[in-house]
């Protein structure tokens, strides 16, 4: 029926893959010398986190797995699927060749049946795996700015199916209509009928206690010819439509039953109600316009790379929803895990999904029909997430190859008239063979538009639009790198989102990227990391996520860009310092004084909700209050002295000038403004300042920020769960460490070494020993197989933290 059988635990790992490994008896002298067991999703190695030869991953290697034939299997078919396998897999059953994968990227599955051993004997299942970049393949034949990795990283599973089967169901809808387009296994030589049903998902209810909304019948003839697949229409009365706003699911339950009235098979998968359309305006999901604001993702993860399961593909759809609050991804460049779309379906987060490439179209008829190929893998096996509302046929950034795009769009046409068309470029006016324009616009460099005018890019100026990327390489920046920089950083990304945003005639906007990723020598910042993401690799957050953070009514959000220390800017200077808040208004207290309110209205990015709001008072009423200076007086010198906090004491213009020469008429010579510079906006060597932010939502404090001397340093660890499951696999959960001070700021220059010891049933991804970087790091814990409780033990110097796991 629908389950599968997960093979996931016990696979013979070799790094180097020989021909008599495919079958016969391993003796255990050879197994101990040239194999490790090794449980799925794998990796070839782990690799280091930074500065290390990429090559290292590059290689044949082989994987066998022993399995008995099952009673239960008597006049049955049995298939294996491999989810991701990087990335070219030639398969072997017991000695026989089943076939061969080339994409890294897509699921492919062999049917076993003939060729399996007689019921209660041993079965060899062979994977011959090369992760070279020498495949005759997409994303290979040229430089790729990101790592491609090894290993089947994806779960495997086997399926005993009945003669005849149910292959697919693909789920169409149109209001509250659905065509269930149904394909078979084995076309049908005899009449059928088919009973449907749906259901309403709910998160970890069991499909028994679903609610079932509708049921409908339909007979199939087979007619003349044998029927290979049939579209059933109904009507499902009373739904909920699917939107980023409320990602409602729904199953269909498909039964196929034969004239003997026996049920053959029975399918199961999740959709949801929703159209999409790419207008001239922008996009429309059941007929509403959304404007997306997403960021681009790469599946990678230190040390494993791509071989992480369900749990952490998991939570890279959360983080991006809820702790960055966006409401697309773009999964570039290549189709990611199932269980990270799933996720993205169950949380509305709007997805654009594209075939693997980079920048590189191979010319061998080989490689061309693998890039066609792929489309088709990827359609068939994603087309009934709701979250995909695109498709990205063309190799991200390519150049136009008509010969080539009109097969991909005409494959993916074909095979989802549901969904629009889209490819990324980099080029302007280029062939639209496709529904939409997807554009990587880097054009802002920090002191130009956030954007171009979409009708600068197209020829055909009332075509859909979207950017698919932006930032990225044009300002690189660590987590550990200084204020100023990151400043910028995050204000690169508001710059565009706010020019985005104020475009009414496009789809909105991917950032180039969500997460630090490792990439080869030719790109990245020589230590084989690009760091471009808002989050580092452990998906800690840099000063650029606060930017999306606040971009939500739900959750408070307030942050400043300033440790508010004169060291971190040149000349001593407070320099432009930023509030990110989602907050009405922001009051800024200094040693408990107050200052001023910042309004949200005082941001300059006027097409976002909540965009950054510049600090220009460090004075307030203050020298009215304390020094007893007019009004006027008081006006005058609370200008210089912000003038020269935010600018320093070289930058004065005529303006600035002629305030001084009225201040001094006024009997306030330079030393005296000097002297109320130091009180009142702090200087080298002055008072220690603690700075207050407070957040008023409707009338009332929401959230309290305190930038001043640190007094004392907190170790901080979080998981991104603690009970952890022993499944169809191993589970694991990303530790985020960080050291803070007394206010609950992250310390942005801590970098003492961290050790850390695991007990009881787990295991730790990557080193024992790490260090900060910009004050934060990271780690994974492991299940090893086995049940009961452990413990991670994060030890810096004399401060501790331990984290207490089950694994269930
Ligand atoms: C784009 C490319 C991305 C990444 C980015 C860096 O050109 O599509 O994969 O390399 O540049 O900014």
């Amino acid at each position: 029926m629908d389950s599968r059988i997960y093979i996931n635990n016990d696979w013979l790992f070799t790094p180097k893959f020989d021909e008599s490994m495919i079958s016969g008896k391993l003796s255990a002298a050879r197994i101990k010398k040239d194999f490790s067991v090794v449980r799925i999703p794998h990796s070839f190695v782990e690799t280091p986190l930074n500065y290390f030869d990429e090559k290292n991953y590059q290689m044949v290697a082989g994987y066998r797995k022993e399995f008995v034939t099952d009673k239960a299997w008597k006049n049955k078919r049995v298939f294996v699927t491999f989810e991701g396998a990087a990335h070219k897999a030639k398969v072997y059953l017991n000695g026989e060749l089943l076939g061969v994968h080339s994409s890294g990227y897509t699921a492919f599955k062999f049917e076993l049946t003939e060729l399996l051993a007689p019921e209660g004997k041993n079965n060899i299942l062979v994977v011959e795996l090369d992760s070279r970049e020498s495949v005759d393949a997409p994303p290979f034949g040229f430089v790729i700015d990101y790592l491609t990795y090894s290993g089947l990283y994806r779960d495997v599973y086997l399926e005993v199916k009945n003669d005849i089967y149910i292959e697919d169901v693909f789920v169409k809808t149109q209001a509250n209509h659905i065509d269930a387009e149904v394909t078979f296994g084995n076309a049908l030589s005899e009449d059928c009928d088919l009973h449907f049903r749906v259901l309403k998902w709910e998160k970890d209810v069991p499909e028994k206690k679903l609610e079932v909304v509708m049921e409908a019948d339909s007979h199939v003839t087979a007619g003349e010819e044998k029927t290979e697949s049939v579209t059933s229409s109904f009507v499902a009365g009373k739904v909920s439509f699917w939107s980023p706003e409320n990602p409602a699911l729904y199953l269909l339950e498909t039964s196929l039953i034969s004239g003997d009235k026996k049920v053959q098979d029975v399918s199961t998968v999740r959709f949801g109600f929703r159209t999409v359309e790419m207008k001239d305006e922008g996009l429309f999901i059941n007929g509403n316009k959304v404007l997306l604001r997403g960021l681009d993702r790469h599946q990678a993860y230190p040390y494993v790379g791509y071989a992480v399961p369900k749990s952490l593909q998991e939570m890279d759809a959360e983080i991006l929803k809820n702790e960055l609050c966006l409401n697309a991804v773009r999964t570039s460049h290549y189709p990611q895990s199932q269980y990270f779309i799933d996720r993205c379906d169950e949380l509305g987060l709007l997805v654009f999904t594209e075939i693997p490439g980079w920048q590189h179209i191979g010319q061998s008829e080989g490689w061309r029909e693998q890039c066609v190929r792929n489309v088709q893998e990827m359609v068939l096996q994603y087309r009934n997430h709701p979250s995909i509302f695109l498709w990205g046929v063309r190799i991200n950034e390519s150049p136009d190859d008509d010969e080539l795009y009109v097969k991909t769009n005409a494959c993916c046409h074909e095979l989802d008239s549901t969904r629009p068309t889209g490819g990324v470029r980099c080029i302007k006016k280029s062939h639209l063979l496709e529904d939409v324009y997807t554009y990587n616009d880097f054009v802002h460099d920090g002191t130009n538009m956030g954007t171009e005018k979409k009708e600068n890019i197209m020829s055909e100026p009332h075509a859909p639009y979207l950017v698919s990327e932006y930032c990225g390489h044009m300002y690189p920046t660590k987590i550990f790198d200084d204020e100023i920089h990151r400043t910028e950083h995050a204000l690169r990304h508001a710059r565009v989102i706010n020019s985005a945003a104020g475009q009414n005639n496009t789809g909105g906007s991917f950032g180039w990227c969500a997460f630090d990723y490792n990439t080869h020598g030719q790109f990245g910042s020589g230590d084989k990391i690009c760091y471009h993401g808002v989050m580092d690799m452990f998906r800690n957050p840099k000063m650029a996520s606060l930017v999306y953070a606040s971009q939500q009514d739900n959750v408070p959000v307030l942050d400043v860009s300033s440790s508010m220390d004169v060291g971190e800017h040149p000349a001593c200077m407070r320099g432009y310092n930023w509030i990110f808040t989602n907050a009405d208004s922001v009051k800024m207290y200094v040693n408990d004084k107050f200052i001023t309110e910042y309004k949200k209205e005082d941001s300059q990015f006027e097409n976002l909700p909540h965009g950054p709001i510049l600090i220009n008072d460090y004075v307030g009423d203050r020298l009215e209050k304390e020094e007893g200076y007019s009004k006027g007086l008081s006006k005058q010198m609370r200008k210089i002295l912000n003038y020269v906090a935010m600018n320093g004491q070289n930058a004065f213009t005529l303006k600035e000038y002629l305030t001084i020469a009225a201040l001094q008429l006024k009997g306030k010579n330079p030393g005296e403004i000097r002297r109320m510079y130091d009180k009142y906006v702090g200087a080298w060597g002055g008072d220690s300042i603690v700075f207050k932010f407070e957040a008023i939502k409707d009338g009332k404090p929401v959230k309290t920020v305190y930038k001043g001397p640190v007094e004392a340093v907190f170790l901080n660890a979080a998981a991104s769960k603690l009970v952890l499951h022993e499944e169809n696999s191993w589970d694991a959960a990303a530790v985020r460490i960080c050291m803070k001070d007394q206010f609950g700021n992250v310390l942005p220059y801590y970098s003492e070494a961290v050790s850390l010891k695991v007990t009881g049933p787990v295991e730790l991804i990557g080193p024992e020993v790490t260090c900060f970087r910009g004050g934060v790091c990271g780690t994974y814990v492991k299940t090893t197989g086995k049940k009961g409780k452990a413990t991670l033990v994060i030890q810096c110097g004399k401060y501790e933290s331990r984290l207490e796991f089950i694994v269930k």
